[in-house]
């Protein structure tokens, strides 16, 4: 018996499940999925298989010969929720496992019709990773286990149904309900299964991609995401072909709790990206980098996420310094310093948080979710690339994808492999301080800009007087005004906080990465003119990454903690479980 993977009872000694089959009825009146997952396995299997569940209710199991499957659910660990042991019998190729899903799975989110830009039909998306599909459908659910699948999803006629896979036509159907078929033959780990259900529109951005939004967004989206295959192209050149066919992206309503997920066939991405003039689309080029690194080359387990993020922020600076070039790739280097060191404040108490090679026994991966293994990996795979020499490295990675394709790895591979293609590299950068020791180590890469210096050097000056002109203001980018309202104080006078608000019209401001920073800035310096912004956002956006830093920035004053009380009040219920889970955490800390 061996478990590799301290989230998931997958047992690598047990048969091993290589394709899925699935038929799902989708049921927005109960809030709820049901149907059969069929595992098909690699060989004939035999003996007892250990699945993971979590709120799933299972209603039978059998062989493709009809025989009843002996199933027992195991208690439930909060973590990881219930194992399902099967005893699979001698010779059975497959198993179909009836079941439903629970109103609560924490990897989906059931929106009401007014949680719609539309506001006339239901919606549902899912979100597994970290740990959720197995609230979803009960699988194996390991990276280390990969699956290809075939899906058949009964919608609602008025509704689409996209997923992380290819379409594969319709189904007939009852009358009111349509029947989606999907296949992906391509092998991926659980967490990126994907799917959602909503009134879809597509419109074709080249041959092979396309976004898929509401109707009432479909042309905004299509305009924000027009330079999508020219950035497939950038990253094809760099990282080697791109192995999926298609790269189609979704635009989710605002509940949606990250900024972009890389389910392969179909990225999910937060309207919130929709800022009129392209300025946010470097999640796009992050989310497609993970079609090489994170898709292709894929975490073993969370305990190696690293992997996945650092190499994938390293990938999307490149792409952006290859479209854009080496300036604009500096300043995305800065705004990252800044997540970085606030992550590493956030964890000051939690310093094995901050190791890239985490050691996750008994933490949920949702609560150990920080920028370090972003930021702190991407300057590690910087410090490599930079010890190699950038040729040396680019070779490195396209052959560092070609030896680890479509399998998922620990950093122990990784460093195994480094160390055979370029012998002594991770001991010219010490590889084990940057992987098993805390913090940024002294010697982390610097990215200079002079531009950066110059508009860091003039926030810092704030409380010594020194402000933008109005000149320079008129000529800064989106990127700039980040960046410098970044480095402002957290806390400033309301006569200060009215200045700032009227020289850079920041409560207008349809960008919503300057408009967060901003609201941060009013909310901890108690700037009651910015609270109805504030409230707006709260009540309407779910992404995690602006929603934690808020409520925790309305915390510092007392009609802050007023308003983020009433306001969760009122928003807790249109929440995404996450979202919720996170604002309730910065909440409980607030004095009472
Ligand atoms: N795969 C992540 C999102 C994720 C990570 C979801 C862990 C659940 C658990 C995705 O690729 C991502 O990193 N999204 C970022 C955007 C990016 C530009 C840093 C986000 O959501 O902000
Ligand atoms: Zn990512």
């Amino acid at each position: 018996m061996a478990r590799i993977d301290p989230h998931s009872y997958f047992d690598d000694s047990q048969s091993r499940t290589r394709s899925w089959r699935l038929k799902l009825h989708v049921d927005f009146s109960r809030k709820v999925l049901h149907g059969t997952a069929t595992l098909c396995f690699e060989s004939a299997a035999g003996g007892f298989l250990d699945l993971d569940t979590k709120a799933l209710t299972i209603i039978g199991v059998v062989t493709e010969a009809g025989a009843a499957v002996p199933f027992e659910l195991g208690p439930e660990e909060p973590i990881l929720g219930r194992r399902l042991r099967l005893r699979v019998p001698a010779g059975a190729k497959e198993v179909a496992i009836s079941y439903e899903t629970s109103p609560e799975a924490a990897g989906l989110q059931w929106l009401s019709p007014e949680q719609t830009e539309g506001k006339k039909h239901p919606f549902l998306f899912s979100q597994c990773q970290a740990i959720h599909a197995r609230s979803v459908l009960p699988c194996q659910d390991c990276a280390v286990a990969r699956v290809t699948y075939e899906a058949e999803v009964t919608v609602p006629a008025a509704l689409t149904a996209v997923m992380s896979a290819g379409p594969a036509g319709e189904a007939a159907a009852e009358s009111g309900r349509r029947i989606f078929k999907f296949r992906m033959p391509q092998p991926i780990p659980s967490y990126l299964f994907a799917l959602a259900v909503g009134e879809l529109e597509g419109r074709d951005l080249s041959p092979r991609s396309r976004v898929w939004a509401e109707p009432a967004t479909i042309a905004a989206a299509a305009q924000e995401f027009g330079e999508t295959e020219g950035m497939i192209q950038c990253a094809e050149a760099l990282f080697g072909p791109y192995d999926w066919e298609r790269f189609d992206m979704l635009v989710l309503p605002p509940s949606f709790p990250y900024g972009g997920m890389e389910n392969p066939r179909m990225t999910f991405l937060t309207p919130t990206l929709l800022a009129g003039d392209r300025s946010l689309v470097s999640v796009v080029a992050h989310e497609l980098a993970h079609s090489w690194t994170g898709n292709l080359v894929t975490n073993a387990t969370a305990e190696h996420f690293w992997l996945n993020e650092g190499f994938t922020v390293w990938a999307e600076r490149r792409i952006l310094k290859a479209l854009h070039g080496p300036e604009a790739a500096a300043l995305a280097w800065g705004i990252g310093q800044k997540d970085l060191e606030e992550a590493l404040e956030r964890f000051k108490d939690k310093p094995e948080l901050t190791l890239l090679r985490t050691h996750l026994e008994g933490v949920d991966p949702d609560d150990a979710f920080s920028g370090v293994p972003y930021e702190k990996g991407a300057r590690f795979v910087v410090a490599l690339e930079r010890a190699a020499g950038e040729e040396r490295f680019d070779l490195f990675v396209k052959s560092y994808m070609k030896r680890f394709r479509f399998q998922s790895i620990t950093t122990e591979q990784f460093c195994a492999f480094v160390e055979e293609s370029l012998p002594g590299l991770l001991a010219k950068v010490d590889a084990p301080a940057w992987l098993n020791g805390p913090g940024l180590p002294q010697a982390a890469p610097r990215f200079v800009s002079r531009n950066l210096e110059a508009i860091s050097a003039l926030a810092l000056g704030w409380n010594e007087g020194r402000r933008p002109d109005a000149g320079l203001i008129a000529r800064w980018t989106a990127t700039e005004i980040l960046i410098y309202l970044q480095r402002l104080p957290r806390e400033m006078s309301l006569s200060d906080c009215a200045e700032l608000d009227g020289a850079l019209r920041l409560s207008k401001r349809g960008n919503h990465e300057i408009l967060a920073q901003w609201l941060y800035i009013a909310a901890g310096s108690g700037y009651e003119p910015a609270f109805d912004r504030a409230r707006l956002l709260l009540l309407k956006v779910g992404r995690m990454k602006y929603v934690r830093p808020l409520y925790q920035a309305l915390g510092q004053t007392a009609p802050g903690r007023k308003l983020a009380r009433e306001v969760f009040a009122a928003a807790a219920p249109t929440y995404h479980a996450l979202t919720r889970r996170a604002a309730q955490s910065v909440m409980e800390k607030y004095p009472s």
